[in-house]
């Protein structure tokens, strides 16, 4: 049996929807059940309730459990959450945890600069240390960023993508072939040790984000560069707490610091997925992208 955590959230639905599409069974466990509704009627899903952060809750959720994809939020305690896990995973006798990671992968970020990325490789350090099996999976930025309602996001009544970040290339992904990706990784042997870097199949500039989504959508979208200053006012006009300005804010100061991310599709080819372009996720989202 393979268990997923965070399976409610956006990779990890994107994961379990994965399973059930292959045919293949697998444990999802969730907090929420109002957020597990969204699996009634996938074959092969068992959903079991626990919370990663008291060990007590996960006995059932550990039954006969040979690996599990460790997935958290990345806004709530995640060294914490994670770092219990593994102790409870391994005081229950699980022998391997593949970490679903988000070291930048593709651009290099200094983890002293960038809370998320000192945050994955403590727990990555956590993982490789405890004695199990690990692998890490690390996607790049998700294409999700872009779309209306993320911190990063593209403003749809302005019809803008206003960011402080220059003429930068970044190479964000499709979390449907991360879930691809992590299920081909989960169903097969020999993974034990490796760290698997994921990017998209491209290295855009912002421009050419937003000339995919108005192809994509039929109306002109912008890239509008503005002040950090700015930026980050936006986001507490916008009633985003501070503690979340401030990582941002890291992030985006560090990304402006590597101008050129790599594509790094390894991983697509050693589980046989076809890369998902940027235009391809525009034209899915269109609908989303106008809000
Ligand atoms: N955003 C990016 O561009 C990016 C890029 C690379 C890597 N990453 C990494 O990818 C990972 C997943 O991101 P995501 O966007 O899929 O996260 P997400 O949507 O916030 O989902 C996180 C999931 O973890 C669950 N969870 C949190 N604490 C828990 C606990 N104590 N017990 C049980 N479940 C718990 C949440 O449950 P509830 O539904 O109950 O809240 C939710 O289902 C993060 O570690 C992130 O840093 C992100």
């Amino acid at each position: 049996m393979i268990l997923v955590t965070g399976a409610t959230g956006l990779t990890g639905s994107a994961i379990i929807r994965e399973f059930a599409r292959q045919g293949a069974p697998v444990r999802a466990l969730f907090r929420n059940p109002d957020k597990a509704r969204q699996f009634r009627g996938l074959v092969g899903v068992e959903l079991v309730q626990g919370d990663m952060l008291r060990p007590e809750s996960l006995t059932e959720a550990f039954r006969g459990v040979e690996r599990v994809l460790m997935i958290s939020s990345p806004e709530e305690r995640m060294v914490e959450t994670q770092s219990v896990f593994v102790d409870a995973a391994k005081a229950a006798g699980i022998p391997h945890i593949v970490k679903l990671s988000g070291k930048e992968s593709g651009i290099g970020f200094d983890a002293d600069r960038f809370q998320g990325t000192r945050e994955h490789e403590e727990i990555e350090r956590y993982l490789e240390a405890s004695g199990l099996a690990w692998t890490h999976l690390r996607p790049s930025q998700f294409m999700n960023r872009y779309l209306p309602g993320a911190l990063t996001g593209v403003d749809p009544g302005r019809r803008e993508l206003r960011l402080p970040i220059g003429d930068i290339r970044l190479s964000p992904v499709d979390t449907e072939d991360i879930a691809k990706v992590a299920v081909g990784l989960l169903r097969s042997e020999g993974h034990e040790g490796k760290a698997y870097d994921m990017t998209g199949p491209e290295a855009l500039s912002m421009k050419e984000v937003v000339e995919h989504i108005s192809d994509a959508t039929g109306t002109d979208f912008r890239y509008v560069e503005v002040g950090l200053e700015d930026k980050l006012q936006e986001f507490r006009d916008g009633g985003v707490p501070e503690p979340a300005v401030r990582i941002v804010e890291q992030q985006l100061v560090e990304r402006a610091r590597h101008p050129e991310s790599h594509v790094r599709l390894e991983a697509h080819r050693a589980f046989g997925v076809e890369p998902t372009s940027f235009a391809e996720f525009a034209r899915r989202n269109a609908k989303a992208f106008l809000g």
